[in-house]
């Protein structure tokens, strides 16, 4: 009936089933990447992966040892690689990190915000505010910290420039019982919307965005309680019915996990899921919001 039809609002979403339309392949190739939780696992597979395409790395880490180690493999296998010892709770040593790398290197393309502790591993009921502080501090208000240092330079690189978040496949749905990950799914899921909205205000801007959703990777996150700094309560191991680190030793080889982000940053793409085993609980979460809208009628009415 004339004057019924109203337009649908623009989404913002694209029907990109053929990605190649969407997303020309871009080559990252002497760009320059700073990357957090850099001294092992997820970031410095991401680190290999990246160096194999000639990106330039600047690698941060709060565990000055072992990112010294880092530093010492990759000059002997002959890249330079500039590191940062530091907290990715400290605004300023970031905000002076990567002012380095752009004077050192010349230009700042991809910021990596990867850092991230599992934390508390319980019923949310048993948590303390020590535990929350810990696990939001670094998960999420580290990356936040990660982004807003690097953000002024990579607005200098249009079309060129990329932030990739390490959120989680915790980041889309929760287990239940939740597996005693409540907390790590709270900061998680707050990166899927931070990356979301970043998204929607640097896209026409040339930023790229990637929000890393991973299944199980081999790394040494669930030891990640050891080194709890003392003012978060110190260290602690994470005893749990759900055996986190016999889980993590299943899990995929880090650096081939970084040649997947690679190539969706190269298909500047927004979620990137690498392990399709948990599809049917995400679908089953976006049945039930959607349900809600359907139940929108019968609440209101
Ligand atoms: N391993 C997995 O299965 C998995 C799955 C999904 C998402 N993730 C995410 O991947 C990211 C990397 O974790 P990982 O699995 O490689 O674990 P990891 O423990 O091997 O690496 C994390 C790194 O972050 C560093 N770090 C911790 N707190 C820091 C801080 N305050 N400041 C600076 N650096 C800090 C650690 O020293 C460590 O080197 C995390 O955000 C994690 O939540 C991991």
């Amino acid at each position: 009936m004339a004057g019924t039809h109203r337009p649908k609002p623009d989404t913002g979403i694209r029907d990109c089933r053929l990605q190649q339309e969407c997303h020309p392949i871009r080559s990252f190739h002497n760009s320059v990447a700073f990357l957090t939780g850099a001294a092992g696992g997820i970031g410095l597979g991401m680190a290999h992966a990246f160096a194999t395409q000639g990106i330039k790395l600047a690698l941060a880490d709060v565990d000055a040892d072992r990112l010294a180690d880092v530093q010492r493999q990759f000059k002997a296998a002959g890249h330079d690689v500039l590191v940062f010892a530091l907290d990715v709770g400290n605004r300023t040593a970031l905000k002076q990190a990567a002012a380095q790398v752009v004077e050192h290197f010349g230009a700042l393309n991809i910021v990596c915000a990867n850092a991230g502790v599992a934390g508390f591993f319980g019923p949310l009921q048993d948590g303390s505010e020590a535990d929350w502080d810990w696990v939001v501090d670094v998960n999420l208000k580290g990356a936040v910290n990660t982004v807003q240092a690097c953000l002024p330079y990579l607005l200098d690189q249009p079309a060129k420039a990329h932030i990739v978040l390490t959120s989680s496949i915790s980041g889309l749905r929760v287990y239940s019982p939740s597996r005693g990950q409540g907390m790590y799914n709270t900061t998680k899921f707050a990166l899927v919307g931070y990356g979301e909205a970043l998204h929607a205000d640097l896209h026409s801007l040339g930023v790229g965005v990637s929000i890393l959703c991973p299944g199980v990777v081999n790394t040494d996150i669930s030891n990640s309680g050891r080194k709890r700094p003392a003012r978060y309560g110190g260290p602690y191991e994470i005893g749990q019915d759900f055996d986190l680190a016999k889980a993590a030793s299943t899990g995929t080889d880090p650096v081939q996990f970084g040649h997947w982000v690679l190539k969706a940053m190269q298909r500047d793409q927004l979620y990137v899921i690498t392990h399709p085993q948990d599809r049917a609980m995400v679908e089953a979460r976006h049945a039930r919001i959607l349900q809600a809208f359907d139940d929108c009628a019968e609440l209101t009415k």
